[in-house]
């Protein structure tokens, strides 16, 4: 198979453990454990090259890819030990990404200026931009969209800017033969994903919901970003969960806290509590731990090979029916049982 060439956007956390995990499955072909789709369309994981990088730290613009990664404060489980790159990170816009809070250890700007970003797109060959931007960059999401369109590349929005559900961004990456994936990635054993579960398990048996309520304790670099930007992602979260709900069931919650220590480690705690038979009450309790960068990554995997079989088959009208599996906020919410079809049969 061809490689997919990706770009990627912010060399943080998710960019680490998907850097990792693509090493550690090219590594193990015959490792399956920890894949949704151990191939999509007929492409592995070692089918997946990463050619350019962007970020604006200090510590990260000018370092070489494999070493970049490691550098603070990214800090999350070591899925593998990466094998050296020639990719050296480049300066991208800094725009609205970086928030006075962050300024002190999350983020240290370079004083370098910003590369063109279209142009250097275009001189790497990737296929497909990944979008791993601080929570709430709105201005900077729109002008590297902007710069994949010009460099013609598709483009995967891994936060939760409006883009994927955006007719007028859909209409701009179609109209050139391009894939947008959006909005804000659904992580493969994550907090929306579970609540989504036991939400739509209530509705299956009958339940009026009459309490969802989630809570998300993290402490790395994007969860300091959320404690102070959280309004986008709390709105894709209680989107996707509202969409499994109806018009009696009570509208759900979702808040972010940061845990002061950073750390990839993350727990959510869900409540669920409905009326059943009678109209007796009952709830659900659940504890979430996980690791979050890793657990983006799962989903990520299958998001790039996904936007290379919708230009192998020339059906990139079907986007939006692709973020709908893999997407928090896509253009259109469908069932997990639902989109997990449409997936299959769009790449098998
Ligand atoms: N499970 C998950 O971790 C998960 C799930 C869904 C969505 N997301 C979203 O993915 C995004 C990335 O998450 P993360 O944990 O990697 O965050 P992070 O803070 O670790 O990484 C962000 C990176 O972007 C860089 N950056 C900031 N401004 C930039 C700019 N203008 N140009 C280029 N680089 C810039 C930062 O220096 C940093 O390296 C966040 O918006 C997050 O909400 C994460």
């Amino acid at each position: 198979m061809d490689k997919i060439k990706v770009a990627i956007i912010g060399v943080g956390n998710c960019a680490k453990s998907l850097i990792e995990g693509i090493h550690f499955y090219s590594q193990n072909p015959q490792e399956t454990v920890g894949l949704i789709h151990p191939t999509v369309g007929g492409y592995s994981i070692s089918d997946i090259e990463i050619v350019e990088a962007f970020d604006v730290d200090e510590r990260k613009v000018g370092k070489l890819l494999h070493e970049a990664v490691t550098m603070e404060p990214n800090r999350t489980m070591i899925i593998s030990e990466i094998s050296p790159s020639k990719i050296i990170v480049k300066r991208g816009p800094t725009l609205d990404s970086i928030i006075d809070e962050n300024r002190k250890y999350f983020i240290h700007e370079s004083n370098k200026p910003s590369v063109d970003v279209a142009a250097t797109l275009k001189q790497s060959g990737a296929e497909v931009v990944l979008n791993y931007l601080p929570t709430g960059s709105d201005e900077a999401a729109f002008a590297y969209a902007q710069a994949a369109l010009d460099a013609g590349c598709s483009f995967i929005n891994c936060m939760p800017t409006k883009l994927g559900r955006d007719e007028k961004w859909i209409a701009k990456f179609s109209q050139k033969g391009l894939v947008l994936l959006g909005d804000d990635i659904k992580s493969q054993l994550g907090a929306t994903i579970v609540n989504r579960s036991i939400l739509e398990l209530f509705k299956r048996r009958g339940f009026r919901v009459t309490q969802s309520d989630q809570t998300n304790f993290g402490g790395n670099a994007d969860h300091h970003n959320l404690h102070y930007r959280p309004d986008a992602k709390e709105e894709c979260k209680e989107t996707s969960l509202g969409s499994v709900l109806s018009k009696e069931d009570v509208k759900p919650n979702a808040r972010m806290i940061y845990t002061e220590k950073n750390y990839d480690h993350k727990r959510a705690s869900l409540f669920v509590m409905g009326e059943m038979f009678g109209k007796v009450p009952a709830s659900v309790q659940v504890i979430l731990d996980d690791e979050d960068s890793p657990n983006s990554g799962g989903i990520v995997v299958d998001a790039i090979r996904a936007v290379k079989v919708l230009i192998d088959k020339n059906v990139v009208d079907r986007a939006a029916e692709i973020s709908a599996s893999i997407m928090k906020a896509p253009y259109k919410q469908m069932s997990e049982e639902d989109s997990y079809g449409v997936f299959s049969e769009i790449t098998n």
